[in-house]
């Protein structure tokens, strides 16, 4: 005889319900419900299990619950069912309860005896419904509910060891956070996430090659292990500073940086020093700095480079508020009137008419300053005169005024670092700052010398911008792999937020000029390992932004407006309650690992809904290779037991084997040895220094 499903529910019948609230629900057990482990649903199965589920019918569905706590309070009466005889005497008996929380919806698809689950609850039980145990088929349904099956990601140990499945495009589209205690399992799952995305894309596909891109920035150094470059499964690109096998040698060229990151890499103050350094930086990335091949283009230069300046000024009012250096705008007029009436003999014609006509302009502006207790102050019309004169100087040499409009300071356009140097000092004697501008000009020569950062950077024209992004980002097709590993662990450590924000900013700024060009998006997934010190909380006030505050703001650009370029992030990270708070709130998964710390615990708190933190009490007690994956990805939250890695794909993090190395041999019986030569380190150590001070000197 078959039985309905709401007939058979009542044969797993192991409470009533009690109390109801929109967001509890309290049950009493029944006495006869079983103590430890169920065995009416077809296999053996905790309960009552904190975290497991348990139905209410109501309507012509169930009530999905998960169990918040389970307690015994003792009552002075056992729960009888029928009538109660009064004429008995009870002696006070331990009647078990819990409370659920309401987490969705399970209703009968067919007759098959198959169910789909809703997150939501449309209508609540009354007092005395019936609680039962969810079926096998019925526990499946909850945990695997969602839409796009795509990728397995593991199982879950107290739903019966139901396959957790995700979505790409949920998991990666809208930004995902792994977060837990060091050894949790974060890199395992990280490198998982990935190998088991490629692995079911590639089935998928009839041809094998899916057209994925995996950026994984690794301060580590741990990931080349789980994806060497002749993984023969997932094809793979590594970049690393020394070379190894296959890997290639890790390139940030320095004009890849923009003019943010130059500041916070230099410490460029913001009143002189960061005026005079993006002047430098337009001048080299327009390649003003070559020599000019005539004087006519020589002078052409000088008066663009002077209308640009005078109306920088104008924009910003200095020649009439000059507080608190009132002489300087009259001292650069000077300088600049003395420089053209040595120039102007070698033009005739219209060229030399019009530079008589601006000398004529600064004589007049010039001259009643040069009294006694002059007033240094230019009116706003004097400043307009003078502009006008000096564009028409610029035209009748052939400049257009398209020219005199600042240009894209921060484009990546190549220069030696040697010119940036030269600009500098020219910018700033024109600026008049020169004074201040020594300290900078130090950094970026230390910059310039160090060995270490020459691997890095290269030469001008040693990378060019396309083969970057094809070697970073990936080739058409994704033909040349769809993982690039980025090893940050030999770069410098006083360049290295640098670096990955310039790296971070570049594959961001790449996609977006994809899909301006294309009108699609380039789906493409960014990870950041130990995010805790990458993307860390700033002061928001501070004037001068450190190299790491720029990084954390280019991951904040990348959470917020990502998703709009099809860039996805990934971030590991074991100080949840340390990162950037706008990075985090963006990110719609989390995959949780075990977190102790009561800063940290209390972080994640915040970060998920009310009805959803009884699940969260689960933290502390994870074992590794055990999350919860909650958020947009999963339809409800659940507990995961990840698949398992090969060692071989694992990115290695090894514990330090203490025990082995003391005693001489491992479990296996092998021998374990280290010897020691630090005469190679001593010397590898120093080679640095002794490279960078041979270049100094
Ligand atoms: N999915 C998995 N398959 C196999 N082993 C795993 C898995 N997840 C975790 N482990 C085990 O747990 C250990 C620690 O994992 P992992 O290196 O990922 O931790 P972590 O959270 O990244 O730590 P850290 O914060 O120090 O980087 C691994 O060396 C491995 O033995
Ligand atoms: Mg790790």
């Amino acid at each position: 005889m078959s039985q309905t499903p709401f007939e058979l529910a009542g044969s797993f019948q192991v409470g009533t319900v009690e109390f109801v609230a929109p967001d509890e629900i309290k049950v009493s057990l029944d006495i006869e419900a079983p103590e430890s482990v169920a065995m009416n649903t077809g296999g053996p199965r905790p309960f009552p299990r904190v975290n497991g589920y348990l139905l209410i019918p109501v309507d012509e569905a169930f009530l999905v619950g998960q169990v918040e706590w389970v307690t015994v309070e003792p009552a002075p009466f056992p729960k009888r069912r029928g009538l109660q005889d009064f004429g008995l005497v009870d002696l006070p008996y331990p009647l078990r309860r819990l409370r659920l929380k309401p987490i969705g919806t399970l209703r009968a698809k067919s007759r098959a005896g198959e169910f789909v689950f809703r997150r939501g609850a449309d209508a609540l039980p009354s007092i005395g419904a019936p609680v039962v145990l969810p079926t096998d088929s019925q526990l499946r349904s909850i945990v695997e509910s969602g839409e796009k099956k795509r990728i397995c990601i593991g199982t879950s140990p107290i739903a019966g060891d139901a396959r957790v499945w995700v979505d790409p495009d949920r998991l990666f589209g809208r930004h995902l956070a792994v977060l837990g205690n060091t050894g949790s399992g974060k890199s395992c799952t990280v490198a998982g996430l990935i190998r088991w995305s490629l692995e079911a894309a590639k089935q998928a596909r009839s041809d094998g090659r899916p057209n994925a891109r995996f950026i994984i920035l690794d301060p580590n150094g741990e990931y080349s292990h789980a994806f060497p470059p002749d993984d023969p499964t997932v094809k793979t690109r590594v970049f690393k500073v020394n070379l190894g096998n296959g890997e290639t040698s890790l390139k940030v060229p320095l004009w890849f940086w923009n003019s943010a990151e130059w500041c916070s890499f230099t410490q460029a103050s913001a009143k002189t020093q960061r005026p005079a350094l993006i002047h430098a930086l337009r001048w080299v990335r327009e390649g003003l700095t070559e020599p000019a091949p005539d004087t006519s283009h020589e002078m052409r230069r000088f008066l663009r480079t002077l209308v640009t300046i005078i109306r920088t000024e104008k924009n910003k009012g200095t020649p009439w508020a000059e507080f608190p250096k009132p002489k300087a705008f009259f001292e650069k007029l000077e300088k600049w009137k003395k420089g053209l009436e040595s120039e102007i003999d070698s033009f005739d014609g219209d060229q030399q008419t019009c530079l008589q006509e601006l000398v004529h302009t600064i004589e007049s502006l010039c001259a009643p300053r040069r009294k006694q207790h002059a007033h240094y102050d230019f009116t706003p019309s004097e400043v307009e005169k003078l502009l006008a004169a000096t564009s028409a100087a610029h035209s009748a040499f052939g400049g257009s005024e398209s020219e005199t409009f600042p240009s894209d300071v921060d484009a990546p356009r190549p220069f030696e670092g040697a010119s940036l140097v030269r600009a500098l000092e020219a910018s700033a004697e024109m600026l008049d700052v020169s004074e201040h501008v020594e300290t900078l000009l130090v950094r970026i020569r230390a910059l310039l010398a160090d060995a270490r950062m020459k691997r890095i950077m290269g030469g001008a024209t040693e990378t060019t911008l396309e083969g970057w992004l094809t070697d970073y980002i990936g080739s058409d097709g994704a033909k040349n792999g769809c993982v690039s590993v980025l090893d940050l662990s030999l770069v410098p450590s006083e360049v290295v937020h640098v670096i990955t924000a310039v790296i971070a900013r570049m594959v961001f700024e790449a996609l977006q000029r994809y899909v301006k060009l294309n009108g699609k998006v380039l789906p493409t997934v960014l990870v950041m390992e130990e995010a805790h010190t990458f993307i860390k909380r700033y002061k928001e006030d501070v004037e001068n932004q450190d190299a790491a505050a720029v990084c954390c703001q280019v991951f904040e650009r990348i959470a917020r407006e990502g998703r709009k370029f099809g860039l996805g992030l990934v971030l590991s990270s074991q100080r949840p309650s340390e990162l950037s708070p706008t990075v985090l709130s963006q990110c719609n998964t989390f995959i949780l690992h075990r977190i102790s710390n009561d800063c940290d615990q209390d972080l994640v708190h915040r970060l998920v809904p009310d009805n959803l933190r009884g699940l969260l009490r689960e933290l502390p007690s994870l074992p590794s290779q055990h999350a919860i994956l909650l958020g947009w990805a999963s339809e409800l939250p659940v507990l995961v037991k990840m698949h398992d890695l090969p060692e071989s794909q694992r990115p290695r993090s090894d514990d330090p084997d203490f025990w082995d190395v003391w005693t001489g041999k491992n479990e296996k019986g092998e021998t374990v040895t280290r010897e020691i030569d630090w005469k190679t380190v001593a010397e590898a150590w120093q080679q640095g220094s002794t490279e960078r001070s041979e270049e100094e000197s």
